[in-house]
């Protein structure tokens, strides 16, 4: 029975600083969801460090607005795991600007807990690839008990 089931997958959610006082009910909707913690942290991002994980976009016209948002805050980064995680952590977030999702999505967190087209409350990443890249941006392999550090974290 057990190779019938479908591969558990691995996403990065991240609790963007806009959403960060609603942490409380944005977790509980991840573990109400059927999502499971693996790795959680809170971190402020730099200004480059939101350049870094935002490169793709870098050009677009929104880049600027968007990087000097997501290093205004805290940032809540997450490990979720569960099968099909990656579309169905989407699915929760909702479409991309947070007035569209009111419309044709208000149960979903941008709905919620966003507030424009790039202050949209929650991340998630789009691919398996994006994924891995963007797991490795936030949490580092490490044996427990060592920090698990952003790569410019100079504290240890
Ligand atoms: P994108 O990868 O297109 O969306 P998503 O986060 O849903 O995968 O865009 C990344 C972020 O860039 C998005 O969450 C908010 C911001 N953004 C803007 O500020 N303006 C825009 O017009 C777009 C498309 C995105």
């Amino acid at each position: 029975r057990k190779h019938l089931q479908n591969l558990q997958e691995t996403t990065l959610a991240l609790i963007k600083p806009d959403a960060i006082q609603q942490m409380g009910q944005i977790i509980n909707s991840v573990h109400c969801n059927g999502f499971v913690i693996k790795q959680l942290r809170m971190c402020q991002l730099t200004t480059q460090d939101a350049q870094t994980f935002y490169k793709a976009h870098s050009g677009k016209p929104f880049y600027g607005a968007l990087t000097t948002f997501m290093s205004s805050g805290p940032c809540v980064a997450m490990e979720l795991v569960a099968e099909d995680a990656i579309k169905r952590w989407r699915l929760l977030l909702g479409p991309t600007c947070t007035e569209k999702a009111k419309v044709i999505a208000p149960s979903s967190l941008r709905a919620q807990f966003g507030t424009d087209g790039t202050k949209n409350a929650c991340h998630g990443s789009d691919s398996t690839e994006t994924a891995k890249l963007e797991l490795a941006f936030f949490f580092v392999d490490r044996t427990l008990g060592s920090c698990a550090r952003m790569r410019n974290c100079t504290l240890c």
